[in-house]
């Protein structure tokens, strides 16, 4: 049973098994990343209705650039096609949004709609619904270091991560569907005390039943931070 009493704050979920799940359907990818969005809304309204404050989506990442061009303009126009959708609902639940990730390499009608979707719902003080896109770790870190003035401590560089600017605790948990067991670049420095849940569903199947299975799991955990009890 879930103990709401111990629900995680900060939950990141890395999304993945959208190609594998379009080819088990015999569907073009981007149909399979389609059905993923879907899935990703779902999880939102549980993320929300559970009480978690962070629920942070590993959309698109530095390293996603290798794929081929065709479906990196087909992401990119679900990302458009998702906001112009969803925008409204996600105002009228108080969502607030925030971008992790360098954005400026991304088609202009891609840019223009995260930057409403930031814009339009900065004063919301509900759930934040976190999107990498363009993330990456190491970036983020390299960026934070060129940021940086003053002493170089952990809570310094910290600060201007992306998470650090945006007053994103670190993740207590990280999700990874479809069977995959690696965190692909994915808030390294944050993840140093998170707890991993893997699950073999692929995304597009992930349903809010298995999100709750995976805090399940996650609560079953006993947290040492390096201590003993
Ligand atoms: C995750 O699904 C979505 C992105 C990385 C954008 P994939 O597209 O990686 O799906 P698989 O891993 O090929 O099944
Ligand atoms: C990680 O998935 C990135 C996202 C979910 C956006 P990938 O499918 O790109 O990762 P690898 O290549 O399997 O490590
Ligand atoms: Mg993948």
């Amino acid at each position: 049973m879930l103990d709401l009493d111990r629900i995680p704050k900060h939950v990141g979920i890395i999304m993945d098994g959208n190609g594998r799940w379009a080819k088990a359907h015999m569907v073009p990818r981007v149909a399979g990343h389609n059905a993923g969005m879907k899935a990703m809304k779902e999880i939102l309204k549980k993320a929300k209705t559970l009480g978690i404050e962070h629920l942070t989506v590993y959309a698109f990442s530095t390293e996603n650039w290798k794929r081929t061009a065709e479906e990196i303009s087909g992401i990119f126009s679900l990302l458009v096609k998702y906001v112009d959708s969803e925008l409204k609902e996600l105002n009228y639940n108080n969502v607030k949004v925030n971008i992790l990730g360098d954005v400026s390499p991304l088609p202009e009608d891609a840019l223009d709609r995260i930057t409403k979707a930031v814009e339009d719902t900065k004063d919301n003080d509900g759930i934040c619904f976190n999107i990498c896109l363009n993330y990456g770790s190491r970036a983020e870190i390299v960026r934070a270091v060129k940021n940086m003035t003053g002493e170089i401590t952990e809570e310094n560089l910290s600060k201007h991560l992306y998470t650090g600017e945006l007053g994103i605790p670190d993740p207590e948990v990280i999700i990874r569907t479809s069977g995959e067991e690696r965190l692909s670049n994915f808030l390294m420095w944050q993840a140093a005390y998170s707890e991993f849940v893997f699950t073999d569903v692929l995304w597009p199947d992930f349903t809010p039943e298995e999100f709750e299975r995976c805090i399940e799991e996650y609560q079953s955990r006993d947290r040492r931070f390096g201590g003993r009890k």
